[in-house]
């Protein structure tokens, strides 16, 4: 992909179903005897893969007229199975969840980035309900899983992840007892949401500062649902907007669930104008957001926001070269374990730009505002380090090139012609 020259964007768009909502969506679903109805769900290829596991276990899946329709088998289907993920994570991390609690064994297998990325964090707290989970060398995929009798745990997450939060949460269905999560620093709440929808007796508890989930055996209920859109995706199109003087752009009916919603305040910090509209409520909220291109200030981003900001601060980075400042960001170790190293793939690429970015273990420093210059980068095959080099190149002086666009559609197939329909 070529882009050049830097022009107002305006418009109203529209993005499709949240990835993270439709991977839920998709696998409890599969859980339920009942019917579901999921409506706009997510054309991320990575959701593909959930859809896969859900047949895998025994769904039957049908479209009709934009709408997903999913019934579960009345249990668990024992013997061997075998499941590839593709390249997402949540997919692999919440299956396995499920499948500890299956009566015989599963593998997990991926694409080789997939096989990359670190399971003994989702291995480990299986492990103490109960289950036989063996990780290759590393601590990676695949993942070897014996599921059967599990017992409720109280597991207090090491790394902030929902992944993690949601495997556990998820065998905590099966398990003898209530399974209980704490969680120090809050991560997205989608698979707590949806299991209240479904009938799980899921309650909250907040103690000293730390947010405590419980759950209980359950039969799940149907779900019906209209998947609001992807929060993550529509803060590519905010960036963009808050990033080239004269653009404003709204994104209709997007996600404000406020697990998701950091990164809007953080806009709003950082001087552009952001403007949230009405919301119908429900599980899972959606109502159209616009934001506005102001000037641009610094701003700082310590380990108890990074979290619910985490698939945003590589758009985050490229904002800072345009704020006045420097903006830091410390206590993402965590986008190191991403699809790619993100830290490392993101300071590469703005430097090849021009901009001033330092590297630290745990996050980067950027000055700004500093004029971007074309050049050659690589998105390492990171749909995330992809769109923002291309939002890069609205505003660099010359050509910038960016390998590897193809995996945008992991997350936005629709970002380019969002892109161009805003210009
Ligand atoms: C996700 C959780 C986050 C996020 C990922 C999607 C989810 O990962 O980075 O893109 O849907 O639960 P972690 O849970 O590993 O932090």
């Amino acid at each position: 992909m070529r882009s050049t020259g830097a022009r107002a964007l305006q418009g109203v768009v529209g993005v499709s179903g949240d990835k993270s909502i439709s991977h839920r969506a998709v696998l409890l679903a599969a859980l339920s005897r009942e019917p579901s109805k999921i409506r706009g769900l997510a054309t991320a290829r990575d959701c593909r893969a959930s859809l896969r596991a859900a047949e895998r276990l025994g769904a039957v899946v049908l479209q009709r007229d934009g709408e997903l329709q999913i019934r579960g088998a009345p249990e668990l289907p024992g013997g061997e199975l075998s499941v590839d993920c593709g390249r997402s994570g949540t997919t692999m991390r919440l299956l396995a969840g499920i499948l500890a609690a299956r009566k015989g064994d599963s593998v997990l297998l991926g694409d080789p980035q997939l096989l990359a990325r670190p399971m003994e964090r989702v291995a480990l707290p299986l492990r103490e309900m109960g289950a036989v989970v063996g990780t290759a060398p590393g601590g990676r995929a695949p993942l070897r899983i014996r599921g059967g009798r599990l017992a409720g745990v109280r597991y207090r997450l090491p790394v902030a992840s929902a992944q993690v939060k949601s495997a556990v949460l998820l065998a905590g269905l099966w398990a003898e007892g209530r399974t209980v999560v704490e969680e120090p620093v809050p991560t997205r709440d989608h698979t707590e949401r949806l299991l209240a929808a479904m009938g799980a007796s899921i309650e909250e508890r907040w103690e000293e500062g730390v947010r405590s989930i419980g759950i209980g055996p359950a039969q799940l209920q149907g779900l019906e649902l209209e998947v609001p859109g992807d929060a993550s995706s529509a803060a590519v199109l905010a960036a963009a907007a808050a990033l080239i003087p004269g653009s404003w752009v709204t994104v209709r009916s997007v996600s404000i669930n406020p697990t998701r919603t950091a990164f809007l305040r953080v806009l709003a910090e950082m001087g552009a104008a952001v403007e949230v509209g009405d919301s119908a409520g429900g599980a899972e909220a959606a109502a159209d957001v616009t934001v506005r291109h102001r000037p641009l200030r610094a701003v700082e981003v310590g380990a108890d926001r990074v979290p619910l900001l985490v698939d945003e601060l590589p758009l985050l980075a490229l904002l800072a070269t345009q704020a006045e400042g420097t903006t830091v960001v410390r206590g993402a170790g965590e986008l190191r374990f991403k699809e790619v190293d993100r830290i490392s793939g993101l300071v590469e690429g703005l430097r090849r730009l021009g901009a001033l970015v330092e590297e630290s273990p745990d996050g980067f420093a950027v000055s700004g505002p500093v004029r971007l210059r074309g050049g050659a980068v690589d998105s390492m095959g990171d749909h995330r380090l992809a769109m923002v080099f291309s939002l890069a190149g609205l505003l660099a002086e010359g050509d910038v090139r960016v390998a590897g666009t193809e995996f945008i559609g992991d997350s936005f197939p629709e970002f380019s012609s969002v892109m161009r329909s805003l210009r």
